[in-house]
């Protein structure tokens, strides 16, 4: 269509749009030359620069119909079990909200991380709290102007720890819907345990963040680069584009449906897309009264105070005297985190028996003869890096590949070791993937031989939420799909999904970012792969438990110990280490 277009102009506007062209080429040669000059030159030229660069952007940018969720409806239709399983997902994840008489929220009838407060309940018969029972604390909300609230739907986040032992656990909030919440905890090592409960949004907040993901998918934009010779066009790109404005070019994934779409550019045609990038974020979403409920400091990830003691003493099982650390009893344990730490390590509690490669002689006995093929996002980028970082004999590969963005590949050729990284496909925000590298994941595993040797690492979850949960469950679906089909053709291929952690929020984080549209994400996820041969390393608890600020990309520590995880599933224990 755009060739057709490009011959039927005359030749005289062709030659008028070569010389503009130039002319800008030439004025941008200039500004690129004058940038060594000085950095004043720089930053005026760079400011203008983007000014001009996004107000381009910003006059092509689409008006969406702010009611329509459509983006999840599109991509091939759902059979009816999809669409059954799809319900029962979401319904999982329905979290309460203000009643809408509340609509309208206001700073004063919110919660109130400092108005509010928790208590350890005593222990129910009163012999003192013994490892392998469970901890509860209640959380009162009350507002700003210190009355307890009366509906739930607070966003609250609960750990038991001891900076003394090393140790921590996640907690579960259980919403009572009144106001009311109660942290259980399980106790799972002897001595001292402390209480700590965080605020990390108030439920008007939250009612907020929902309106947003359901309204404003458009809120994250991407754009790509379309080139033919001297000719380039940038124009926006989404999942779901409205059509009735700009014809659109359509990038939806053969094998999979999975929907992308860009704005045609004027002049050229569809297949001269040459890249894809991060777009920008739209601003101004929140009203002057909403953005007092998103405050750092004041409503965001604030703790609260308990009104008695935060902490316990734990003490050795009643019949035997267990020491220390020794291990526990879970049977009577309700709610089970999928672990916790101890002495600074994470000691899952289901299946994985955790091995320490503190040594990088241990881990590349461990990866001797494997592939590890890692897909997603930059979460799981870190553990490339980690891992090239940590082993000096696996050696990165130059692949000419943008920085942050891969495809990454290293090898070992001493211990037949290749570990290679490459993101997801769209919707992804990293600065600049080329096009020929946008890769769907499921169709990367389709492309697999798998085997025992072959190692599949996954993390898929930062750049979705911005979308309604149903295109995140229409991903995973994907994903199981061709994940299935390789266990099923390549026994003993080894999968490894990170799941989401937690990240630091600020106002504007929290509105493309925020840990509750990562949690919804987390729990859909657990539950898509729950009963599947898969290791889920659970990124969420061993973020959440660790006293180390909550990042994006976590701290060190954490990673080691995720780094065990992964390598404990792919080289177990041989044998049972003696007691
Ligand atoms: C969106 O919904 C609101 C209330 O439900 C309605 O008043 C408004 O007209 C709708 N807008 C469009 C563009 O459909
Ligand atoms: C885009 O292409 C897909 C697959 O060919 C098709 O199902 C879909 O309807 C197209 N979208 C539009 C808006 O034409
Ligand atoms: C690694 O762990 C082993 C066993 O726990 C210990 O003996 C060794 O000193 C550790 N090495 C390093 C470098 O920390």
């Amino acid at each position: 269509m755009g060739d057709t277009m490009c011959r039927n102009l005359s030749k005289y506007a062709l030659l008028f749009l070569f010389l503009s062209l130039s002319g800008l080429i030439f004025l941008l040669r200039i500004i690129h030359t004058m940038e060594s000059w000085n950095c004043q030159t720089i930053s005026a030229l760079y400011q203008l620069q983007t000014r001009i660069h996004s107000s381009l952007i910003t006059v092509n940018l689409p008006t969406y119909n702010h009611n329509l969720t459509f983006c999840a409806h599109l991509g091939q239709k759902p059979s009816p079990e999809d669409e059954l399983e799809e319900r029962y997902l979401l319904d999982s994840i329905q979290w309460p909200g203000p009643p809408p008489r509340f609509a309208t929220p206001s700073l004063r009838q919110s919660s109130d991380p400092v108005h509010s407060v928790f208590t350890i309940l005593p222990d129910k018969e009163r012999r003192g709290w013994h490892i392998g029972d469970q901890l509860e604390a209640l959380v009162q909300i009350h507002d700003f102007q210190g009355r307890p609230k009366r509906y739930g739907g607070d966003f609250l986040l609960a750990r038991l720890h001891s900076p003394e032992l090393g140790a921590a656990v996640a907690g579960t909030v259980v919403d009572h819907r009144n106001g009311i919440y109660s942290a259980l905890f399980p106790l799972l090592w002897v001595g001292p345990a402390q209480v700590e409960i965080t605020l990390v949004h108030s439920s008007e907040a939250v009612a907020v963040l929902k309106h947003l993901r359901e309204h404003r998918p458009d809120r994250v934009f991407f754009k790509s680069l379309f080139r033919l010779g001297f000719l380039s066009e940038t124009t926006v790109c989404n999942m779901c584009l409205p059509s009735n404005q700009h014809p659109l070019c359509n990038y939806t994934d053969l094998y999979t449906g999975e929907p992308w779409y860009c704005y045609k550019p004027k002049m050229l045609s569809c297949d001269t897309r040459i890249n894809h990038a991060k777009g920008g974020y739209l601003k101004h979403l929140l009203t002057n009264k909403e953005a007092l409920l998103f405050q750092s400091g004041v409503n965001i990830k604030v703790q609260i105070h308990a009104s008695g003691k935060d902490r316990i003493n734990v003490l050795p099982p009643e019949d035997n005297a267990e020491r220390e650390g020794s291990s526990v009893k879970t049977e009577s344990i309700q709610l089970m985190p999928s672990g916790y730490y101890f002495k600074d390590s994470w000691r899952p509690l289901g299946g994985t028996v955790m091995r320490h490669f503190n040594e990088s002689a241990a881990i590349t006995q461990c990866l001797r003869n494997k592939v590890i093929n890692m897909y997603g996002d930059s979460t799981v980028r870190q553990w490339f890096e980690y891992l090239i970082t940590s082993v000096p004999e696996i050696k990165e590969i130059n692949l000419h590949s943008p920085k942050n963005v891969g495809p990454f590949m290293a090898v070992d050729t001493t211990h037949n070791i290749l570990l290679k990284y490459r993101c997801h496909g769209p919707p992804i925000r990293f600065s600049t993937v080329v096009a020929s590298e946008l890769r769907y994941i499921s169709n990367e595993l389709d492309g697999l031989s798998g085997g025992p040797n072959t190692v599949v690492v996954l993390s898929i979850w930062a750049h979705f939420s911005t979308f309604p949960v149903e295109v995140y469950i229409r991903r995973l679906r994907h994903i199981r799909r061709a994940l299935l089909r390789l266990l099923d053709r390549a026994p003993g291929t080894l999968v490894v999904i990170r799941s989401a952690n937690l990240q630091a929020l600020d106002q504007e984080v929290s509105l493309y970012n925020s840990d509750w549209y990562s949690l919804q994400l987390d729990t859909v996820l657990k539950a898509m792969f729950r009963g599947l041969d898969v290791l889920v390393v659970d990124a969420w608890e061993m973020s959440s438990a660790h006293h180390l600020p909550h990042a994006l990309h976590p701290p060190q520590a954490i990673v080691e110990n995720m780094i065990d995880m992964l390598l404990s599933y792919v080289c177990p224990e041989k044998k049972r280490s003696q007691k």
